[in-house]
């Protein structure tokens, strides 16, 4: 490896935001509103999905320009995802990325509203996309509104508030992650390959790598919520327990939760090697995303 993972994630993270800054300066739109989408998307995320969305294109490809205003997209879907999600209505959370959540600095009907802009403002993103041909601009288009769409996040996120206050399966809980928060993992992985230029064979086996990781990156969620620190979150803890939701850890203990990541862990190494992508940052973002504090 050229660069450690920790270089590459801080210039990724660091290319992104700049990219973030310049496509929301240019957005039109009242004061306030704009001010709430800045203040939630430029708050300090890890900008996870934008970094193995890149980690994915340099597996095939070296230049890197041509995934940038995808990756920002999104990190928008994601972040509005996290605004809706903070809300009373869902998961009542007062704390986000460090900071006040958004209803709280600002109000709810502001909070929804900026959510909702965020998400539409990522499709015009894509579509103005100047490095991108038509025919990946569709590609792109249709998978980003599938994934944040109602078979997939949005999916997760209805399936997750229905699962409050009862005990789910393993299975019902697999659905819900697979779904809420695997999606747009998926996505990230699948457009980076798409747009790397990987072959079918490859995609097919990078589909299981991100279907894994996906698991494993909300039981470590799940994990930290219980186990986590606070200040290194920049969200509270126990909100899994307040809401009476069913998580890997309080459907198999925190041991078994930990076991169950290695599984998943073994898995998506093994589909690794299978799309010859062993020697890309992949592998290492696999184990950053698997013993992640924050
Ligand atoms: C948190 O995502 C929400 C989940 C889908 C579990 P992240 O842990 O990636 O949050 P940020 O983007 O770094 O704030
Ligand atoms: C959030 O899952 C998933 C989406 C926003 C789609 P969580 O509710 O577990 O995320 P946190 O723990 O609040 O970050
Ligand atoms: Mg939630
Ligand atoms: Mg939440
Ligand atoms: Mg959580």
């Amino acid at each position: 490896m050229v660069n450690s993972i920790h270089n590459y994630m801080s210039d990724v993270k660091e290319k992104i935001e700049q990219e973030m800054k310049r496509a929301l300066t240019d957005v039109n739109a009242p004061a306030n509103l704009k001010s709430s989408m800045q203040y939630s998307l430029l708050a300090g995320g890890k900008r996870l999905r934008p970094i193995l969305m890149m980690a994915s294109y340099h597996t095939f490809q070296s230049q890197s320009d041509k995934v940038l205003k995808s990756a920002v997209a999104l990190e928008m879907i994601h972040t509005y995802s996290l605004i809706h999600d903070d809300l009373p209505a869902m998961d009542n959370d007062d704390y986000r990325r460090g900071e006040l959540t958004n209803h709280k600095q600002f109000n709810e009907a502001t909070a929804i509203l900026a959510g909702d802009a965020l998400l539409t403002h990522s499709f015009e993103l894509v579509a103005n996309d100047a490095l991108l041909t038509s025919e990946e601009k569709v590609y792109i288009l249709k998978e980003l509104a599938n994934v944040s769409g109602p078979e997939e996040m949005i999916a997760g996120q209805m399936l997750d508030v229905e699962g409050e206050n009862k005990t789910l399966n393993l299975n019902e809980l697999e659905e819900i992650h697979v779904h809420k928060t695997g999606a747009l993992i998926r996505f990230a992985i699948m457009t980076g390959a798409y747009l790397g230029h990987a072959t079918k064979d490859q995609i097919q086996h990078l589909n299981d790598f991100a279907y894994y990781l996906g698991l494993i990156f909300q039981v470590q969620d799940d994990i930290l919520d219980i186990t986590g620190d606070p200040e290194k979150l920049g969200k509270p803890v126990g909100s899994d327990t307040e809401n009476e939701k069913s998580t890997y850890p309080s459907l198999l203990g925190l041991e078994g939760a930990k076991q169950k990541k290695a599984a998943y862990t073994n898995k998506a190494e093994a589909a690794l090697e299978l799309a010859n992508a062993k020697d890309s940052y992949l592998k290492e973002l696999l184990h950053v995303f698997g013993q992640r504090e924050y």
